[in-house]
Parts: structure tokens; C-alpha cells; sequence
């Protein structure tokens, strides 16, 4: 059966959308777990990309998006309000800290919200610049892709405005924060006057990229320098914002407050919402200008307060990060056992675990981690890898993951890194999951 569905997808889908690491299925789901075709338990720790705040089917995002639909305010805010989505909007502006008069424009992805960001700053700025980081993922629309340096969109136009700057990691000390401190002040100082950079577009870990956690003070650094001539800051909290990294928002590890603040992926809880969080005049600087039908949608909506009550109601923060610091110790001890294992970085449940083929050189070893992470979905357990040597294996479970789901994440692990080690997995045939 299960073939039956994967090969049915293969057929009648075509490639353009997927990323795919193995034949993965679903036919349902609960808290931290999928259900796949054949019926066997899939635990989750990637949350599908980190969409699946509250895990499968909480309680209560089923109750509100149930109530949401039996009773239909409308399906979208264009040329009529609702009630969910304005109350959405006073509680981002409320939990979401900044200065001066500040708005909300509600998207379905953060694709269509960074690319909003992107397009409003300039006309409400009348500067044409972009500061982003290389690595950097911001979306897969073409205008979020103009702004975005991730190596897997080398097909794509970047914006001939966008300045890429590299991004600091402690664990591949090749490029320093002081470094990128250098490059940015010589930068401004010759080839792009500064009164021309509209925005920068930050990333408070940088997730597909690698799950880079910032060198301690570079990114208030940054910002400071960016403030002094008027550049807004963007946070670009899609992946590790709204409680992931153990605090409401990732910007907040980092001692800086952006102008604009962008959600997207768990704050749907699973179904499609974004929002960005800014100054007015930005947010008002023209009608009509980035819309779509279902922008604002009030099930959506529904499931977008469910997520923020629940976020709040069971301090999912604080869990965050106490349930992400004993994940983070168990594969420390598995990095004992298993040296492949170079890394394990992160904050919350935000974690990356870089394997490399020799701990001294730190050379990716990215065919294994392929191999590696099939094995897992054979064992029952989902995680995918990011970074631009597809070697960095991403767990954003759900902020529900608890005792008993790391202590089964971890066998799975260990069982697949011992097969790995063994050899026994180089007879996989990966043709068909070329990933990233
Ligand atoms: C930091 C970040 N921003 C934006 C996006 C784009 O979000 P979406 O794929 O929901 O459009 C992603 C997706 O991975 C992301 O990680």
C-alpha cells in the first residue's frame, strides 16, 4: 500500500515542488507522530519543516479551525474584515515587541510574506538596496528568491540590488563575526553608499543554511551599524521563531528588536498563514499592492490564535527549552559513540547536527548523511538535512516533543548511525531523493 501511494505521487505529481530524502507517506497523524501507508508510526522531528508547532492534530487547533468552518467569517480580509483575523493582528502586535505606530499584513507562507517585506520597504523608503546573508532562505517565490542566498537556488535571478554578506560560524571559524563586521564597514564605506540600503534581512539562527547559531554579539553589532544609517531590520522568524528556540521570538537571544518581525511555518500550526509585523508607514504604503484572494483567511486565523493560546497557555518557550536541552545531551552522547558526528549546535528545539568524515578537516559528509537519514525513516523516525553541503541534519520537532520522544529519537539514531558506520547502508539506492 504504501508503495502504492509513493508510486501514485510519483506518477501524478510532478518534481518542481519536491525535496524529497525518501519515500515518505502519511495518511494521518497525531501529536509528534505520522501515520504512514503501511500503518507504521513515523515520529516527526522535523515537524514537516517546522509547521507542525503543536505536532498532528492538537486538540486544539481541531477544535478552533472545526469551530471556523461550521460557521464561515468569509474566506479573506482583501474587500471585507473578520473578527479571527483582527483579533490575530492585535495579538502579533501585542506579543511582538517595537517602537512608533506598527501593523500587520497576513500572508499564506514565508515566501509571500519575506517577498512582501522586500517589495514595501523599498517603496516606502525609496532606497533600492537589500543586505541578506549568503545561505540565507527567505522563500521560494521570485521575489523572496531575489533576496535570498541559498545555494540550492543557483536557477534563480537574485536582486542585482541584494548584498550578500557571509554569515558568522563558530564551528567553521573560517569566516569570524569580526570579518563580516570588516567586509560590512568597508562596504558602506566604498561601493554601497548606505543612504541606498533599504533593509537588511537577518535570520536569528540561520536554519537552511545550516543551523548556524550567531558568534555571541555579532548580529546586535550588525545591527547597531545598520540602525546608524537608517537600514530596517528584518527578523525572518519563519522557521525558529514563535517559542522553537526556548524564547517567544529568535531575535530576542540576540539583544536587538527589529522593525519588522516575519512569521510563517509553526504559526499556521499546519495550515497555511504568515505575517509580518512592522512600522505603519511601511505596512500603508499603498493598497492593492500585495495581496492575494485567500490572504487573511479566518480558518487560518483560527488556527493561528490556537497556536499563540496554546503557545502561551503551556509555556511551550520554557519547554522548548528544557526539552531541547536534554535532546541536545542525548546526542552528545551519541556524538561519544559515533565520530561522524562533528557538531550539534542550536537553541530550543532548533538543532543541527553536522557530520563530517573527519572530526579535524570538518569535511562534509554529506552522502552519508543521505543514507543516514533514509535508514531513519526505515527505523520509523523523519528528519531532514539542510546546509550548503547537505550535511547537516535539521531536528525542529514539535514544540510538544517530550522524555519519551527523544528517548526514542535516539535509539533510532543510534541504531542508524551504527549501520552506517557498519557499511551496511551503502547498497541504498538514492537515485530518486536527490534532496538539496
Ligand atoms: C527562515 C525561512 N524563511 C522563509 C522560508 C519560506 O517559507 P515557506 O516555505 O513557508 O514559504 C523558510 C522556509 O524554509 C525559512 O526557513
Amino acid at each position: 500500500m504504501a508503495t502504492d501511494l509513493y508510486a501514485r505521487d510519483v506518477a501524478a505529481i510532478g518534481t518542481l515542488q519536491k525535496l524529497r530524502f525518501f519515500p515518505q507517506t502519511a495518511v494521518g497523524g497525531a501529536g509528534c507522530y505520522l501515520r504512514d501507508s503501511n500503518g507504521a508510526a513515523l515520529l516527526d522531528l522535523s515537524a514537516s519543516w517546522g509547521a507542525a508547532s503543536l505536532g498532528y492534530s492538537h486538540p486544539a487547533i481541531v477544535e478552533a479551525v472545526s469551530r471556523a468552518v461550521r460557521d464561515q467569517a468569509g474566506a479573506s480580509v482583501l474587500s471585507g474584515t473578520n473578527a479571527a483575523i483582527v483579533e490575530l493582528a492585535e495579538r502579533l502586535l501585542r506579543i511582538t515587541p517595537g517602537e512608533g505606530a506598527r501593523k500587520v499584513w497576513f500572508g499564506h507562507s514565508g515566501s509571500d510574506a519575506n517577498e512582501t517585506v522586500y517589495r514595501a520597504v523599498v517603496r516606502a523608503t525609496g532606497r533600492r538596496r537589500i543586505i541578506a546573508f549568503s545561505g540565507a532562505y527567505h522563500g521560494g517565490t521570485t521575489g523572496s528568491m531575489m533576496i535570498s542566498g541559498h545555494p540550492s537556488q543557483a536557477h534563480a535571478e537574485r536582486s542585482s540590488d541584494l548584498v550578500l554578506l557571509p554569515y558568522p560560524c563558530r564551528y567553521h571559524d573560517t569566516v569570524t563575526a569580526e570579518s563580516v563586521l570588516e567586509i560590512f564597514d568597508h562596504m558602506i564605506a566604498t561601493s554601497v553608499p548606505p543612504h541606498e540600503i533599504a533593509a537588511i534581512f537577518i535570520e536569528p539562527i540561520q536554519s537552511d543554511g545550516g543551523l548556524i547559531v550567531p558568534p555571541e554579539g555579532f548580529l546586535a553589532a550588525l545591527v547597531r551599524r545598520c540602525r546608524a544609517h537608517g537600514i530596517l531590520i528584518v527578523s525572518d522568524e519563519v522557521k525558529i521563531g514563535l517559542a522553537r528556540t526556548g524564547k517567544l521570538h529568535g531575535f530576542a537571544h540576540e539583544g536587538f528588536t527589529p522593525d519588522i518581525a516575519v512569521f510563517g511555518k509553526g504559526l499556521g500550526g499546519g495550515l497555511p498563514i504568515s505575517a509580518i509585523v512592522g512600522p505603519a508607514d511601511v505596512l500603508d504604503a499603498g493598497t492593492a499592492f500585495a495581496m492575494q484572494t485567500l490572504h487573511g483567511n479566518p480558518v487560518c486565523a483560527a488556527a493561528a490564535l490556537a497556536v499563540l493560546d496554546t503557545i502561551e497557555r503551556e509555556d511551550l518557550a520554557e519547554r522548548s527549552a528544557s526539552q531541547g536541552a536534554d535532546l541536545m545531551a542525548a546526542l552528545r552522547g551519541l556524538s561519544e559513540k559515533h565520530p561522524i558526528i562533528g557538531d550539534i549546535r542550536g537553541r530550543g528545539l532548533a538543532i543541527g547536527v553536522e557530520l563530517v568524515d573527519d572530526r579535524n578537516k570538518k569535511t562534509p559528509a554529506t552522502r552519508a548523511a543521505a543514507r543516514l537519514l533514509y535508514r531513519c525513516h526505515e527505523l520509523g523516525l523523519v528528519a531532514y538535512y539542510v546546509g550548503g553541503n547537505a550535511n547537516v541534519i535539521e531536528f525542529t520537532p514539535p514544540l510538544t516533543f517530550g522524555p519519551a520522544e527523544i528517548a526514542e529519537a535516539t535509539a533510532i539514531l543510534d541504531q542508524a548511525l551504527s549501520d552506517l558506520a557498519a557499511g551496511r547502508l551503502d547498497t541504498i539506492d538514492m537515485r530518486d531523493f536527490v534532496g538539496w
